[in-house]
């Protein structure tokens, strides 16, 4: 019997564009995200992985609905079948479809961190919820009376993730969630996203570590230069006969298991994508 997999997210023809003055009267428009297309299914762990400047917390803030004020977006999202109008991505937000943002700033630095968890709520059960997920992150008790500032930065890290997904949401969208934390805090982590797929939310992972991304993921998007260039199981960067693009295969040779062998290419002229080897 054939098991259906049910879309959790679905990105259809995304482009995201800013318009930018051109010397003094002319504007031009700049294409950051072009044509994008993913699916996430339920129980399933997609990483995006590319180049810094590729497009990929902007993906992150277009789902969200937070996108700058100079943007502009075409395309379908939709969630669970119906379209994410911004109406009803704002109901979601922070509710069923959550962010874990790039930047620890979004930690609000006049509250302390118990509160900031639990969204402020003061009943004994969300008490108990904060504590068991500080302690999940290797975080003490005490941690809940502390201020963001009073937080080196890979505490800060981790308390803004447990903020993100202390109700259990269904879509999870972590950018970079790991960075600063130490490998046994950063396993911890996706450790933590593993199990809320497998309970089953949908998690678009994004992330520079290809390593982690491989480990943790099920599928790996290639990112470069806000389009997809190549799409593969997880499982395929075992072997580089398994991968198409150069990019990708270059990604792979570079990862430390790998002996770390960095290439500078461009690649944009004549780019063909692959998914799941079929050229597109
Ligand atoms: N408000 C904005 N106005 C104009 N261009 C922008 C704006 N925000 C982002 N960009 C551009 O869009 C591109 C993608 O940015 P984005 O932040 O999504 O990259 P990223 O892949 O998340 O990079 P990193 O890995 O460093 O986080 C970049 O070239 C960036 O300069
Ligand atoms: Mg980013």
């Amino acid at each position: 019997m054939k098991v259906e997999r049910i879309p959790v997210l679905k990105i259809e023809n995304l482009s995201v564009s800013f318009s930018q003055y051109a010397g003094i009267f002319k504007r031009r428009q700049v294409q950051a995200i072009k044509d994008l297309n993913i699916i996430v299914y339920e129980k399933e762990i997609v990483a995006i992985v590319g180049a810094s400047g590729s497009g990929k917390s902007l993906l992150a803030h277009a789902i969200l609905g937070i996108l700058p004020y100079n943007a502009s977006m075409n395309g379908t999202l939709s969630y669970y079948g119906t379209p994410l109008t911004e109406e009803r991505t704002r109901q979601l937000r922070g509710k069923e479809i959550v962010l874990v943002p790039q930047n620890v700033s979004y930690l609000d630095p006049l509250m302390k961190v118990g509160p900031q968890i639990r969204k402020n709520a003061k009943d004994s059960v969300s008490k108990e919820k904060t504590f068991q997920i500080l302690d999940r992150y290797g975080l003490g008790k005490e941690t809940e009376n502390l201020y963001p500032f009073e937080l080196s930065g890979g505490m800060a890290r981790r308390v803004l993730i447990s903020t993100a997904v202390m109700e259990r949401p269904k879509l999870v969208i972590a950018d970079e969630p790991t960075p600063g934390l130490d490998i046994t805090s950063a396993k911890r982590v996706m450790s933590h996203f593993r199990e809320i797929a497998n309970e089953g939310a949908a998690v678009l992972l994004i992330t520079h570590d290809l390593e982690l991304a491989v480990e943790t993921a099920d599928r790996i998007v290639v990112f470069y230069e806000g389009m997809t260039l190549e799409e593969v199981q997880a499982l395929d960067f075992a072997q580089e006969s398994k991968l198409h693009h150069p990019y990708t295969k270059a990604l792979r040779r570079a990862m430390p298991k790998n002996g770390m062998q960095i290439e500078e290419r461009k690649y944009t002229k004549g780019v063909t994508g692959y998914i799941e080897g079929r050229s597109v």
